[in-house]
């Protein structure tokens, strides 16, 4: 979180983009965007744009790293050079295999693992355009691709960041929020039974906040999770020839 005095981010009740305190950006999505993925999806959450393709479930190679009772998930979450203001240096970096890690930590709950043993499922996150949120854009992205690729899983996964902006609490934060605001709070949750998969934080928040914040997020995941299933029944039924 930088810091920066002159930047008003909260004024009369409205945002720095003229949202309400618990209002979500605007978030279109789409299934079935890539030919060759198993399953696929593409999602824009604000000035977020993220594709999420998913290959699998297939035999996992080297053998070694196979598990005969269940299958290995194995999420990846890049950035393109282009994604972000700065130009980004191509390949993993210490916060993409940190958010590669939770998310497949996430994606595990979920997916019914033990249906193919010595198998793998890959997820391939990738950020075309970031502005913040971008792991609950993934993710979001990621269990839609899982579903459009017929993947058995016990629920989705609907993910969701709430946080402290200027001493008010709000739901998912923009990119200036993220960066002169108090406090970011992102999580996941699996919409049937509410789990949270995912819950990270970063800033500071009191006791009171954070039960509010955390509250917010998982609405707003809730959101996310109606916008999912619309998605879905929307998605383009493919008929074999
Ligand atoms: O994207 P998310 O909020 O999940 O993760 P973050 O680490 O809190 O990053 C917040 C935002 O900072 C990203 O969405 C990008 O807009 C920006 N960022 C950047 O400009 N350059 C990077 N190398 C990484 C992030």
């Amino acid at each position: 979180m930088k810091k920066n005095n002159d930047i008003v981010l909260f004024k009369d009740g409205k945002r720095y983009d003229g949202r309400k305190a618990d209002e979500l950006r605007p978030i279109v999505m789409k299934t079935g965007v890539l030919k060759r993925a198993s399953g696929s999806a593409y999602v824009e959450w604000g000035k977020n744009k993220v594709i999420a393709g998913v290959y699998g479930p297939r035999q996992l190679h080297p053998k070694f790293m196979q598990n005969p009772t269940k299958a290995v998930v194995r999420c990846v979450y890049n950035m393109a050079p282009f994604s972000v203001d700065d130009r980004k240096k191509p390949g993993p970096d210490r916060r993409s295999v940190e958010i590669s890690k939770i998310c497949t930590e996430a994606l595990e709950n979920v997916v019914l693992t033990e249906k193919f043993p010595n198998a793998v499922v890959d997820v391939f996150i990738e950020i075309l355009q970031a502005d913040a949120g971008t792991r609950c854009v993934g993710l979001t992205a990621a269990s839609l691709a899982l579903a459009d690729a017929g993947i058995p899983m016990r629920d989705m996964v609907a993910a969701c960041a709430a946080g402290k902006v200027q001493g008010e609490v709000v739901l998912d934060l923009m990119k200036e929020e993220d960066n002169f605001g108090e406090s970011d709070l992102p999580l996941a949750v699996t919409p049937r039974k509410k789990e949270i998969v995912l819950l990270q934080m970063d800033g500071k928040l009191s006791r009171e906040e954070f039960t509010k914040a955390f509250n917010l997020a998982v609405d707003g995941a809730m959101q996310v999770s109606e916008m999912q299933k619309k998605a879905l029944l929307e998605s383009p039924v493919e008929v074999e020839k």
